[in-house]
């Protein structure tokens, strides 16, 4: 089997970080978005990998994530031509390469808790032509939906309903067999413009033999702060608790609670409590601080006399502050320091880029 990983897309959401960084290198718990996917991938046994990215951003891409020796799976990538069509045209895109294979189609920016290797065996097994996995959700407007008949059985998906007919998303996980690509052939364009994977799905219903499962621990970035902020934790309590690995010299006074991952080379000052869950990176400083739950900390950062909660803190950024910082995403090279560290000392000194949001 093959997985296409599609990690293309602008998240004009989140700017300003996806100014600098595509949506899918957002570090959750100090690894990129796509990494927890290619785990997930990798682990339900699929090794064959083709990554979907943006035109132009296949070098960027491979630098973080190589050629899958990591996960001892081979990993290629695709940049999308003819512009942005849809969902379904990622895959119309990599026909070529997956013509003849059946494969496991995964939206970069969908992330579940616990394994997909059931799912795959079932699909395999039973010898589906499509396999779906829905979602209960308290806002299925925004997704692709299920209705189902009288008798229980699927009858289509509709993408982006104002009416919902049912509360369930369909996530974006999907496998597919290489009908995919007579289904591509008999779908139009929708109203916005874009060959939705919903048709694709409702053609499978009309002519294949679908199956579906619900799954619970899914998580979709909608490309708001918050919802990265919500991935961030999820992730922190998806991690099995032995891989919260402490690789530097802590002095004994310091304070650790609950799961705490510290990577290497890090000075943690003794007046420092840490309060798991939390991932801090090699080459920190830590000084007279409080480091609160869900909170990740990137490599060569430095916090000193300060107190940060349940926030993304990207590499080398610099907090020294008595605010108390909490449900904040801090890109790389960033500093936030009290303004009597500067002169005059009243007023407040910013730099702040495009699309910042700074609550004083
Ligand atoms: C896409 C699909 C939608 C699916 C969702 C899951 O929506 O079109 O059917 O439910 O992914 O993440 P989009 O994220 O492009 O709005």
């Amino acid at each position: 089997m093959k997985a296409l990983i599609a990690a293309g897309g602008q998240a004009k959401r989140l700017r300003p970080i996806t100014w600098t960084i595509n949506k899918h290198l957002i570090p959750l718990a100090n690894k990129p978005m796509l990494w927890h996917v290619i785990d997930k991938v990798t682990n339900a046994g699929i090794k064959d990998i083709i990554i979907n990215v943006n035109p132009g951003e296949a070098d960027i891409m491979r630098n973080v994530f190589g050629d899958g020796s990591h996960w001892g799976a081979k990993i290629i990538y695709l940049e999308q031509k003819g512009g942005a069509r849809g969902v379904a045209h990622v895959v119309a895109n990599a026909e070529e390469l997956l013509r003849g294979h059946k494969f496991l189609f995964f939206l970069g920016d969908n992330i579940i808790l616990g394994s997909i290797q059931r799912f795959v065996e079932r699909f395999l097994k039973e010898d589906l032509d499509c396999m779906l996995a829905f979602s209960r959700v308290k806002d299925p407007e925004r997704f692709g939906v299920p209705e189902f008949r009288e008798d229980g059985t699927l009858k289509r998906v509709i993408e982006k309903p104002i009416d919902p007919p049912s509360p369930f998303a369909v996530t974006g996980i999907y496998l597919y067999n290489e009908k995919y690509f007579e289904a591509y052939r008999n779908i139009q364009p929708s109203e916005r413009g874009e060959y939705e994977i919903s048709d694709i799905n409702t053609w499978f219903i009309d002519n294949g033999k679908v199956g579906y499962e619900e799954i619970t621990g899914w998580w979709k970035d909608t490309g708001t702060p918050e919802a990265l902020l919500e991935g961030n934790a999820l992730i922190k309590d998806d991690t099995p608790k032995e891989l919260f690995t402490i690789e530097s010299e802590i002095p004994i006074e310091t304070q650790i609670q609950g799961p705490v991952k510290i990577g290497k080379n890090t000075r943690i000052c003794p007046n420092s409590l840490i309060r798991g869950p939390v991932v801090i990176g090699d080459n920190c400083q830590i000084e007279a601080s409080y480091i609160g739950p869900y909170t990740s900390i990137g490599n060569g950062s430095q916090i000193k006399g300060s107190e940060v909660e349940h926030s993304i803190i990207f590499n080398n950024v610099t907090i020294d502050t008595r605010k108390r910082i909490i449900d904040s995403i801090i890109g790389q090279h960033a500093s936030v320091v009290d303004v009597m560290k500067t002169h005059p000392h009243s007023g407040h000194r910013m730099v702040i880029g495009e699309n910042s949001t700074v609550e004083l």
